[in-house]
């Protein structure tokens, strides 16, 4: 099909959800893509965020091979060997605690808020059941995660609003403090905020949330779905401070493209869920942990972490050095290979120009470029990218 084609049918016969920009993907090999014309295009993007060990990688390809050949879903009333061995996986590299499968981070994000609620309600006989979130913060699009979310432009039309839910800006200790009241269950937020622009918080702030959550008995949820997995150059981002969650949100990369999501919640908390409390068809099926166990198996072996930590402070210092040479940059930012800078312009035409010279960028929130490649990506394809970019930046100069 060529892309007119696509395009066309798109139009017809797909509700207009998305602002698609004018490509279609027709094979992947590494931290490449190319379209379905044959022009070949680095990818700083992957899926955002998602496709963390790039494209047909031989490990993941092998998992999928083998787990096709088993049955690929059989519900959860049966043991499930692979789902098992992925909850290990994520909880050897957490906490103590124990995972409640799903299909996206909205969903587990909605797992977490049913927990935290129900923590809450046993507790306070009925009425310790508010969620503090934080502005900026993007947290699904369900409803319940609409109301969570700290950005009015997603609740937008979706009236009325489900309640529960009172927002403080990002970084705010004290704001945060002021917000908990005795029908706080839980304060959610992601330790950098992704969709809100790569927003990182001031230094000790997330300490300080933890020392607030034990002073006040409050639940402290960390929203990982976009930090998770290597990103950031620790397993999960909030490993760089000396603190844990009560509950920990994870989708995204942890299936490298296979649609998965995850809930971990400390032992002592996830007891809250009973039989019955909670579940879903598909979550946590023997196809979608094998391949995720195996790409978590990935990280581990290839030292992904390690090497996003390296290539990422590596990144960061060439668009530091962007900000230096053009006067309209600003702000480079950003932890492993979760990555930003500001334009004083919008970043929608500085995308289309990166496609036509097979470069993959990504405009989040008006202004903002987010780099947020696979995590093999290579010293390399950093100088690749910002040799792309230069180019771009000097014809806007
Ligand atoms: C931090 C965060 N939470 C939740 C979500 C929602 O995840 P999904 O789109 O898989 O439902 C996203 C998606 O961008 C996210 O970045």
């Amino acid at each position: 099909m060529t892309l007119e084609e696509t395009k066309a049918m798109t139009a017809e016969y797909i509700m207009a959800t998305a602002k698609r920009l004018s490509v279609a993907w027709d094979k992947g090999d590494g931290v490449y893509l190319w379209d379905t014309e044959g022009h070949k295009y680095l990818d700083l993007l992957a899926g955002i965020a998602v496709n963390i060990l790039g494209y047909q990688h031989p490990k993941m390809v092998d998992a999928m091979v083998q787990a096709a050949s088993k049955p690929l879903h059989v519900t959860n009333i049966y043991h499930i060997p692979s789902q098992a061995q992925l909850a290990q996986q994520l909880v050897e590299a957490s906490f103590p605690g124990k995972v409640f499968f799903c299909n996206s981070g909205t969903e587990a994000n909605e797992a977490a808020v049913k927990l935290a609620r129900k923590w809450g309600n046993e507790s306070s006989g009925g009425s310790k059941n508010q969620i503090i979130t934080t502005q900026r913060s993007f947290h699904g699009r369900t409803l319940a995660m609409i109301a969570a979310t700290g950005q009015e432009k997603v609740r937008r039309g979706f009236d009325p609003q489900m309640p529960g839910f009172v927002s403080v800006e990002f970084g705010d200790i004290a704001a945060l403090a002021a917000a908990i009241n005795q029908d706080t269950c839980a304060i959610m937020l992601e330790p950098i905020q992704g969709e809100g622009g790569i927003n990182l918080p001031p230094a000790g702030y997330l300490e300080q949330v933890r020392a607030l959550c034990d002073e006040h008995n409050i639940l402290l949820i960390f929203d990982e779905i976009q930090t998770g997995m290597g990103r950031t150059g620790k397993m999960f981002a909030y490993q760089h401070e000396n603190i844990q969650p009560d509950i920990l949100t994870l989708a995204k990369g942890l299936g490298s493209g296979v649609p998965v999501g995850a809930m971990i919640a400390q032992n002592g908390i996830a007891e809250t869920f009973t039989p019955g409390s909670h579940g879903g068809t598909f979550g946590g099926n023997p196809f979608i942990c094998s391949v995720a166990s195996a790409v978590f198996q990935a990280i581990q072996d290839d030292d992904l972490i390690t090497h996003s930590a390296e290539v990422g402070a590596y990144f960061l210092e060439a668009l530091v050095k962007l900000t230096e040479k053009f006067s309209f940059l600003h702000n480079a930012r950003g932890l492993g290979l979760m990555l930003a800078i500001d334009l004083d312009m919008p970043a929608g035409p500085v995308v289309e120009a990166g496609l036509k010279k097979g470069l993959i960028l990504n405009a989040v929130q008006e202004k903002t470029l987010r780099f947020v490649p696979p995590l093999i990506l290579q010293k390399q394809h950093v100088d690749e990218a910002i040799a792309g970019m230069t180019e771009i930046f000097e014809g806007l100069s």
